[in-house]
């Protein structure tokens, strides 16, 4: 059974990003998002793949809008659009890529927020970069969550870097 997991990085304050882009460039959080995706299926919204301007190498990309259409078509990676939630998971479960790895069998569900308010009831694990500021300004934040449901696995040693400090923590259920 594919396990649903979900990857954001997340300031104190919900704060996800502003304009349709990222509020902070972490490098180490980019590494540590490719290290776990990679070869994974990925579901994002049609605003966060805009805001990438390409899918993602060696994983299966999958964009959810209601006007797949407006998704313009990529021969050179592998893409697909879905129309629901339920779709793309569908999608994600069945459909083999070059590279594809199963064990652990996971797809990533990566933003933006209207998509995590969505997928978070369904999702089996989450990894949050808990990045330690707030962002009044933004103008997409995670959605609240009842932590209760949620039960703390790990969480990483404290990094630093341009100014702000985060950890990697990861939740099951
Ligand atoms: N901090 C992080 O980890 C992180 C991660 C990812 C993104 N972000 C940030 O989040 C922001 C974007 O988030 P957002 O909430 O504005 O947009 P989004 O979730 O990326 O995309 C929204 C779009 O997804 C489609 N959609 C949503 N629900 C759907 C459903 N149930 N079925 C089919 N299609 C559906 C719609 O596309 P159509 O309009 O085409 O129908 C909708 O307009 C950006 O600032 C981005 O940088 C942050």
């Amino acid at each position: 059974m594919m396990e649903k997991c979900l990857i954001a990085a997340v300031a104190d304050d919900g704060a996800l990003g502003k304009d349709n882009e990222l509020l902070w460039h972490l490098s180490e959080d980019l590494k540590y998002f490719k290290r776990l995706t990679s070869g994974h299926p990925v579901i994002m919204g049609r605003k966060t793949f805009e805001s990438l301007g390409r899918p993602l190498p060696k994983r299966l990309n999958i964009v959810l809008s209601r006007r797949p259409a407006a998704v313009p078509p990529e021969p050179s990676r592998p893409l697909l659009t879905a129309a629901t939630l339920d779709e793309a998971f569908a999608l994600a479960a069945a459909t083999p890529f070059e590279g594809r790895i199963d064990e652990p069998d996971r797809c990533f569900i990566m933003g933006g927020g209207s998509i995590y308010a969505q997928a978070l009831d369904a999702c089996d694990k989450l990894f949050l970069t808990q990045v330690h500021t707030t962002c009044p300004s933004a103008d997409t934040f995670f959605p609240d969550f009842d932590k209760g449901r949620w039960r703390e696995l790990s969480r990483s040693e404290t990094f630093s870097e341009e100014g702000l400090t985060y950890e990697f923590v990861v939740y099951g259920r």
